[in-house]
């Protein structure tokens, strides 16, 4: 999807990938007008005479190769009790299971096993980068962070911090939330640079949000985003009680996004899950300052949130990405998110056609609008638009296989599907699109048979 809405199909192609960047170092349709597919393939193999060994793989007719999907938004320790707990709101469910669950990563053993399977089960759904949250612990952070770098996965990796109005079993002084930030930023880092896009996990700054943060544990993680020049990560506009609460400890601020703002933590590279309750004020914050939105519609249902506006985030220029935000969504796909943002947005055009209020008649977001959220809207919101999220020469190769004709594939044949058969009888290129979209409604793991990240063969089935 190289723009929004948009849909480029490269029917009998070829993508080249030099193994020691990651990088796409060519990419064509068989009929090119600037270099045929074949040519490109037969000068690929011709290099391997200089040395280098081209290795080739053919993709048969079921198959297709597309951009990794990118989970904007979502918390390793949460996997411990995914599906539970959705008939609850947002800090009752936090008091409830959040809080307790993940106080249990001060034991390293336990995150060092929970960590690996939850990461496998990431990967295996097609995520190639994720923006993870752990927890309040430095060493399990850290642990987490390895887990992923060793998984061969692209994340953003946050040590959680809450210094204020959190249980005595899971609080941090404001001293301890920040010194144990900058550990866990130099831990991960090592020798590595904040800026590198070859560098695979990188720390993100990550206050929780504001209920749990005090003014100066906000304004020291602001410094520290400055002065290692990282993205940041939390939550806002939530639920109602979130933001209430939010104001009443911050009576000066205009609105929830300007307490963030204020405390230096809204920039280009900030990353705000959720934006369902927002002022006009806070989306004109968010517009101004270049923050991108997390769009996490499984958790905006399940905790009964609310629905974000994304048609109005697009129309302002906001960029969005998709998240699956695990545990208050229960699924970690972003097949999944892309199908909840879809519901989403018909319920919002319904809701407002039935009370005949404005955007009532909004086109609703299609397959297309759909895949490019999951991919180069995420890049975009992570602040790599420029290096990931389409299948570009110059770009990293993150990316999936796809097959649609696995065991059991919850994507019929083509025979089965009508529509599909009469196109491939005509137009290669037209049935592909209609494949496409069934792939967003209905694929799952199992038609993902192959993941990379930066050219590395990750996953496989
Ligand atoms: N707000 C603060 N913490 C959380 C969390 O863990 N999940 C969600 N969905 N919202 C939050
Ligand atoms: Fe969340």
């Amino acid at each position: 999807t190289p723009s929004l809405g948009t849909l480029r199909v490269r029917s009998n192609g070829a993508l080249g990938v030099d193994l020691s960047s990651g990088r796409i170092i060519g990419v064509a349709d068989r009929e090119s007008r600037e270099t045929p597919a074949t040519e490109l393939v037969t000068r690929w193999i011709g290099q391997s005479v200089d040395g280098s060994a081209v290795q080739t793989t053919d993709l048969s007719d079921d198959q297709f190769l597309m951009p990794g999907l990118i989970d904007t938004h979502t918390h390793a320790p949460q996997f411990t009790y995914l599906g539970l707990g959705h008939d609850l709101p947002l800090m009752d469910w936090l008091e409830k299971y959040t809080f307790k669950h993940e106080s249990q990563f001060q034991d390293t053993n336990l995150a060092r096993s929970f960590y690996n399977s939850a990461i496998a089960r990431v990967i295996r759904n097609g995520v190639t980068f994720a923006a993870y949250y752990g927890t309040i612990h430095l060493q399990s952070n850290v642990i987490l962070a390895d887990t992923i770098r060793n998984a061969g996965q692209r994340a953003f990796v946050g040590k959680v911090c809450m210094d204020a109005h959190s249980p005595s079993y899971y609080c941090e002084t404001t001293l301890q939330s920040l010194e144990h930030t900058e550990e866990f930023v130099n831990a991960v880092l090592g020798h590595g640079r904040a800026d590198d896009a070859n560098v695979l996990v990188k720390p993100i700054i990550t206050p929780r949000f504001v209920p749990t943060c005090s003014k100066q544990c906000l304004e020291g993680l602001g410094k520290l985003a400055q002065k290692y020049a990282l993205p940041v990560q939390s939550h806002l506009c939530e639920n109602p009680d979130e933001i209430s609460f939010s104001m009443q400890c911050f009576p000066d601020r205009t609105s929830y996004s300007d307490i963030y703002r204020h405390a230096g933590l809204f920039g280009p590279r900030t990353i705000m899950a959720h934006c369902v309750h927002m002022t006009d004020n806070d989306i004109e914050l968010v517009r101004q300052n270049g923050v991108g939105i997390s769009h996490c519609p499984n958790s905006n249902f399940s905790l009964s949130s609310g629905i974000a506006d994304v048609r109005r985030f697009i129309a302002e220029g906001i960029p969005v990405g998709l998240g699956t935000d695990v545990g208050g969504g229960y699924a970690p796909s972003i097949l999944d998110a892309m199908r909840m943002a879809a519901a989403a947005n018909r319920a919002l055009i319904a809701s407002r056609r039935d009370a005949g209020a404005p955007g009532g008649n909004d086109r609703p977001i299609d397959a297309n609008e759909l895949l490019f959220m999951a991919t180069q809207g995420g890049a975009h919101v992570m602040g790599m638009g420029d290096q990931l999220g389409s299948m570009d020469t110059g770009k990293l190769f993150d990316a999936l296989v796809v097959d649609l004709n696995v065991r059991n594939s919850p994507v019929p044949s083509s025979s089965n599907t009508l529509a599909v058969h009469e196109q491939l009888q005509t137009n290669l290129e037209q049935a592909w699109r209609l494949r496409a979209e069934q792939f967003v409604f209905l694929a799952d793991d199992r038609n993902i048979t192959r993941v990379y990240v930066a050219g590395k063969l990750i996953h496989s089935l």
